[in-house]
């Protein structure tokens, strides 16, 4: 703080700025910026204009233009240096540089804002400004920010109005959901940051000697990244009353942007403001939320870069299907104990009686981590004989669900941001339900509003397509019914069962793996087809509907899943020979019925790929293709049959030439930073 001021080259700023932002690249965006100080001084040598570059397409593109463009002198010293940059992902107005954030106020980028999020109410405000006299150029909901700020500070009755209360009374005006920066030529080396329904997380880097405060946002994930020599102490003294305290931060972030540079942060909560000005970080709650604790505590990521680095392979979601083994031994560790045949899942030990008394569960969650909920709703009305009810969040917020005192309302994000998730966390909290969290992100907003949860411990999943989040769901999730059954006598052989079969899985996850070669020779016969459906029931519906989601996303082919038992009822007219179909046909209570499904399609000279158990010649002789599985307690089944299909959809999108890191029209809704 006190050397604040060390001259920095405008090439290093941006370096470090390109290098955070090729950090969040997996995450699929469509547009980059960066915004940095200018080199024009006032008297007291502060750089007063901001040099704003924007790009359509990759980071990389953003980079060339930088060093292409004559007109940005790189080697220029600066003494303050405040960087933003962003990558965008759109959602108004369509990618190209106009759109790419930052947005300006005007033409002399007196106030440039990035954000995370959507401005519901955007509309309302542009009309209001328009009527002003303000001017847009872009397309977006972002847009009416900067003006936003610039009309009020305009507007402002007293002479010196600080920079956060500017943004406070920015924020009082927007709805929606954001995480927002801001930086502005008349408050020169300060920064803003705020958020409310979009995470938005800080790092702080108190060894660093670069004075620079280094913003990086991502569409999904907002990073502010804070460099500052000798901040801390006088931080944690003034802003925190010296409350020190590290939360251990199991290895479930990806704040790939900031990792390299620091691993304390703070996870900043809804309506707080932070300021950076002078080289001191202040935070504060907005004002209708006075007397609300603002102490935040810093925690410490333990996450090493190169966990979050590709290896050898080709894409996060090539190595996350392969760190299965780990990742689902990961969420077991420490907790099952085999000699005694118990479970203790320590978030939830203090909350078991409230829960075994319930009136029924509600398991809630979106794409993948719903399909945890329906993998394992069989299994836990099994061991806890309650009813249990699976939830699309969306859906159940749309027919405004009943919900009573007596329900416990299971939240399962592997993010534990996705938005409709967290605001039917809020309205199930609203009606005085228990909340249960089954995460992959400590500090994410679901598992800090949550009552009671689960960290799954999967480790970071980068890839934008959910594989090692979702076993690791499926194995928490039946871990839990588990610990509610521990006292039923007539269930100990069944537990005795579930539990030997859990302790062999990481095992047969590496053995289902050997099977990748084999699974990539089908996907090569399969890559052209326009469609592929998989079919399957019982314990393994959830495996089909998981699987064809996998496919549609990662390869764009349509791709469906289809319960094996409503077969007859309206999708067997899509089968011929033309059509591919993934059967899932395990020994287990609907082997039967699964048969019948095959020889239906047999019928109509449909030629079944069949993921199967080993050593099955009765299902072998019917398929145009196995894919032998080795065999596991019938409700742990679909954590194996499930992995064919995410590689299947992983080969099937390299050779149908798409760059697995980069999907377009695809991201990862997360959460914090
Ligand atoms: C699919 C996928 C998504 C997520 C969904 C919920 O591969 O990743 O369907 O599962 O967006 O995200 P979380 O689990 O973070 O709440």
């Amino acid at each position: 703080y006190l050397n604040y001021r060390v001259p920095r080259t405008r090439k290093e700023i941006f370096d470090t700025l390109v290098k955070g932002l090729q950090r969040l690249e997996y995450r699929g965006y469509d547009s980059a910026g960066v915004g940095v100080d200018g080199p024009r001084k006032n008297d007291n040598g502060d750089n007063v204009n901001i040099c704003l570059i924007k790009k359509r397409g990759k980071v990389k593109a953003l980079d060339e233009e930088l060093y292409k463009n004559d007109s940005i002198d790189l080697d220029i010293e600066l003494d303050t240096h405040f960087g933003i940059a962003h990558t965008r992902w759109a959602t108004h107005g369509e990618p190209n540089a106009v759109n790419c954030h930052p947005h300006r106020s005007d033409k002399n980028n007196e106030f440039v804002v990035i954000h995370n999020g959507i401005i519901t109410n955007y509309k309302e405000l542009r009309k209001y400004l328009k009527s002003k006299g303000y001017k847009f150029e872009s397309e977006t909901d972002t847009e009416v920010i900067p003006k936003l700020i610039k009309y009020v500070y305009d507007n402002s009755e007293n002479d010196y109005v600080s920079f956060s209360t500017l943004v406070e009374r920015v924020i009082q005006q927007l709805e929606g959901a954001f995480a927002l920066v801001f930086k502005s030529i008349h408050f020169p080396g300060e920064a803003v940051a705020t958020r409310r329904g979009s995470p938005l997380l800080i790092g702080f880097n108190t060894d660093c000697v670069l004075h620079s405060y280094l913003l990086a946002v991502n569409c999904h994930y907002m990073y502010l990244l804070i460099h500052v020599l000798y901040i801390t102490s006088m931080f944690l003294t003034h802003s925190y009353g010296g409350k020190k305290k590290h939360y251990l931060c199991p290895s479930c972030f990806t704040p790939s942007a900031i990792i390299e540079h620091t691993n304390k942060v703070i996870y900043l909560q809804d309506d707080d403001i932070t300021a950076v000005a002078q080289g001191k970080l202040s935070l504060h709650r907005m004002s209708r939320c006075a007397g609300e604790d603002p102490n935040r505590a810093i925690q410490t990521l333990q996450m090493e870069l190169q966990q979050i680095m590709k290896g050898n392979f080709k894409a996060f979601m090539q190595k996350e299907i392969f760190e299965q083994p780990e990742s689902v031994f990961n969420t077991m560790r420490g907790r099952i104990c085999f000699e005694t045949n118990t479970v203790v899942l320590g978030g939830l030990k203090d909350h078991l009686k409230e829960i075994r008394r319930c009136r029924r569960l509600i398991l809630i969650g979106c794409g993948t981590s719903f399909h945890a909920g329906v993998a394992t709703r069989q299994i836990l009305e099994e061991l806890t004989e309650l009813p249990v009810m699976v939830e699309l969040a969306s859906d159940f917020l749309d027919r405004i669900t009943p919900v009573f005192r007596d329900d416990v309302c299971f939240f399962i994000s592997q993010s534990g941001e996705t938005a409709d998730t967290l605001m039917t966390l809020r309205y199930c909290q609203g009606r005085g339900a228990l909340t249960v969290g089954i995460t992959n992100t400590v500090g994410s907003s679901i598992s800090r509003e949550t009552d009671c949860g689960v960290h799954i411990n999967a480790g970071p999943e980068i890839g934008v397509a959910s594989t090692k989040a979702y076993t690791s769901q499926f194995v928490a999730l039946t871990m839990f019914g588990l610990m509610m059954s521990e006292d039923r006598i007539s269930l100990q052989k069944r537990r005795l069962e579930i539990i030997n079969g859990l302790r062999m899985l990481p095992g047969l996850i590496k053995e289902v793996l050997t099977l990748d070669d084999q699974i990539k020779n089908i996907a090569s016969e399969l890559y052209q087809q326009r469609s592929l459906l998989v079919m399957g029931r019982g314990y393994n519906y959830a495996t089909c509907m998981e699987g064809a989601l996998k496919i549609k996303e990662i390869t764009y082919m349509h791709s469906e899943g289809i319960l094996a038992g409503e077969l007859k009822h309206g999708p067997l007219a899509l089968i011929d020979k033309h059509m591919p179909v993934i059967m899932i046909i395990m020994k287990d209570a609907c082997y039967t019925k699964c048969h019948n499904a095959l020889q239906q399609v047999t019928a109509r000279q449909g030629r079944p790929i069949i993921l199967c158990c080993q050593d099955d010649p009765e299902i072998t002789k019917n398929a145009y293709k196995t894919i032998e599985l080795p065999q596991t307690v019938d409700c742990l089944q679909g954590v194996l049959s499930v992995i064919p299909l995410q590689l299947m959809s992983f080969h099937l999108a390299v050779l149908r030439g798409y760059d697995v890191s980069h999907q377009e029209n695809l991201f990862k809704n997360v959460g914090i930073f």
